[in-house]
């Protein structure tokens, strides 16, 4: 696929109200690697197989939930392309200075009808994956791969009203196709929306809440549907909270696990899913299959998966 435009998920900003708590959760069970901390307390993170200086932002703060995200763009024009495009739909966009992000490009910033603040920037470090570029072979070294065994950032699942419309700024202005949706069975209103930007099942979702900006959880990829049960192992060793124990997701098709940061923000790990190409017709979802849409081993859907947001 020649792609060009959106990317990918670069960079999720999370608020959490201890930082100590949080890098034992982040860093030693997730097993996520800290790249940075900045003057201002923030922490950096990445995944052992991504290439740039880091996915994951952490702030200490009073209230958990997220401060931004932001996709990753292939060009810099591409940033001038949108800014331009955001304008004409009458969209405030704020331009921010590169470094002003430790270790990025410039970027631009603008509020989505869903209340996210959302960034896009196509220049990061990169620090590498822990292979060389030549002859990488397949392992990194002992001791790099560790934790919950995450590969990668993959995406995030936001609440907040107007979905419909940040979906369509995601289609008509970033290419995205909208993969899978979940509508009221009565009303066929929107309660959920999928987007890809790639070959994945989505990049980024919107599930339907009366309060603008809320994050539901953001998601890593593992490597294969038993790393998913070797990290509900660690989250039954350490007593990390879980939100849904390892099932299959209807929507997507990934095997998947639940859980929350100390903090109460969201996290998921899952494996699988099947391949989303441009011409995949969009899959529909209607509330009287809610339980086999979200949590397909037993098509019961629960309670704080769709009530629990930070
Ligand atoms: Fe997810």
């Amino acid at each position: 696929m020649a792609m060009r435009g959106l990317l990918r998920l670069g960079e999720v900003a999370l608020r959490v109200l201890d930082m100590k708590a949080a890098l034992e959760h982040y860093d030693k069970r997730m097993g996520l690697q800290v790249t940075l901390t900045d003057d201002s307390g923030r922490v950096y993170f990445k995944a052992w197989d991504e290439h740039d200086h880091h996915c994951l932002v952490l702030r200490e703060a009073d209230a958990p939930g997220i401060d931004y995200f932001a996709f990753k763009v292939s060009d810099d024009a591409v940033l001038d392309e949108m800014a331009l495009k955001l304008r004409d739909r009458g969209y405030a966009v704020k331009h921010i200075e590169a470094g002003v992000h430790p270790r990025s490009g410039r970027r631009i910033e603008f509020t989505l009808p869903s209340g996210h603040a959302m960034q896009l920037y196509a220049h990061k470090d990169q620090i590498g994956n822990h292979l060389p570029l030549r002859n990488p072979g397949v392992l990194p070294d002992e001791g790099v791969i560790r934790g919950f065994r995450i590969n990668r950032i993959d995406h995030l699942l936001l609440g907040g009203p107007r979905i419909d419309e940040s979906a369509q700024l995601f289609r008509e202005l970033f290419g995205f196709d909208l993969s899978e949706r979940l509508i009221d069975a009565d009303s066929e209103a929107s309660l959920a929306l999928f987007l890809s930007c790639s070959t994945k099942p989505h990049d980024v979702a919107f599930v339907l809440q009366p309060e603008p900006g809320r994050f539901h959880h953001v998601s890593f990829l593992l490597e294969s549907t038993y790393d998913v049960i070797h990290a509900a192992d660690m989250i039954g060793k350490y007593r990390i909270p879980v939100d849904v124990g390892p099932n299959r997701h209807g929507v997507t098709r990934g095997a998947t696990i639940y859980f929350f940061d100390p903090s109460g923000n969201r996290n998921e790990v899952f494996s699988g899913g099947y391949v989303h190409y441009p011409d995949t017709p969009t899959l529909t979802w209607d509330t009287s299959e809610l339980g086999k849409a979200t949590f397909s081993q037993d098509n019961t859907p629960r309670e704080s998966f769709l009530t629990v947001l930070t």
